[in-house]
């Protein structure tokens, strides 16, 4: 379970997160949605220890991580999935996952790993010699999601993993996602712009706008109440 409790995150003169409240539970998919620039990828930033913390605090697991590394953060089974593309590019599909594995602090063994990696995605097992650098956007994410999450997280932080990506994919990845909360129990915190996406497939759900969080619930709730299209307007 992740709790942040007051987050402040600024650069410089400009603060991006405001005093953010919020908790994501096991086995769920908790979404932060709002418009460009509102916070969330320094929302997550902050909560992988790469951001600065300027007040309030994160709890891992009933634990106070806030001053702690970024890399004890991922050894404390914390995975971030970034915003772009975050691969080596000259290195193949499985190698860039064996490197994940290997540098991950991993529950599972590495062939039982892979192949759950091919089950889901079966073209990156077509494409396990290709440099990831010669893939497509969408292939090349399905990588990404399947680096962040080769080893297990516990806890896993989804920066926009839509972005760019052809709807039937997003499905695709979203299918994953889901069935990995489900099965594994993990905490899942996603940001998107795509506010109607997010809350279709997450159980609860923070609206963020310049930094501060203006609406949350129940995702069905949202929804009901015409978020959607309130954020898609000029209002957020
Ligand atoms: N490294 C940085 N240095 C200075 N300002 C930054 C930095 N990163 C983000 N900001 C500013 O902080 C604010 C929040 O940005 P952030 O990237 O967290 O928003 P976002 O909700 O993820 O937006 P997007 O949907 O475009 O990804 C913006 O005003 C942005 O310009
Ligand atoms: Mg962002």
């Amino acid at each position: 379970m992740l709790e942040i409790r007051d987050l402040v995150v600024s650069y410089g003169a400009i603060e991006a997160v405001r005093g953010v409240t919020l908790t994501a539970v096991p086995g769920a998919i908790t979404a932060i949605v709002g418009a460009n620039g509102a916070g969330k990828s320094s929302l997550l930033r902050a909560i992988s220890g790469l951001a600065p913390i300027r007040g309030g605090s994160i709890r891992l697991d009933g634990k106070d991580i806030t001053t702690v590394s970024a890399s004890r953060r991922a050894e404390m089974g914390l995975s971030h999935a970034m915003e772009g593309r975050r691969i080596f590019r000259q290195l193949t599909v499985e190698e860039n996952l064996q490197l994940a594995w290997q540098f991950g602090r991993r529950r599972n063994a590495w062939a039982t790993a892979l192949e759950r990696v091919f089950q889901t995605f079966p073209i990156l097992k077509e494409k396990r010699r290709t440099p990831a650098g010669l893939m497509s956007g969408g292939q090349q994410q399905m990588l990404i999601v399947s680096v962040a999450t080769i080893c297990n997280p516990a806890t896993l932080l989804l920066d926009e993993p839509s972005l760019g990506l052809a709807p039937i994919i997003v499905q695709e990845i979203y299918a994953f996602f889901t069935e990995r909360c489900r099965e594994d129990g993990t905490t899942v915190l996603l940001a998107e712009q795509m506010a109607a996406l997010a809350l279709k497939v997450s159980a609860h759900g923070y609206v963020l706008r310049q930094g501060r969080v203006v609406r949350e619930g129940p995702s069905k709730e949202l929804v009901d109440t015409g978020l959607v299209a309130a954020l898609s307007s000029a209002y957020l």
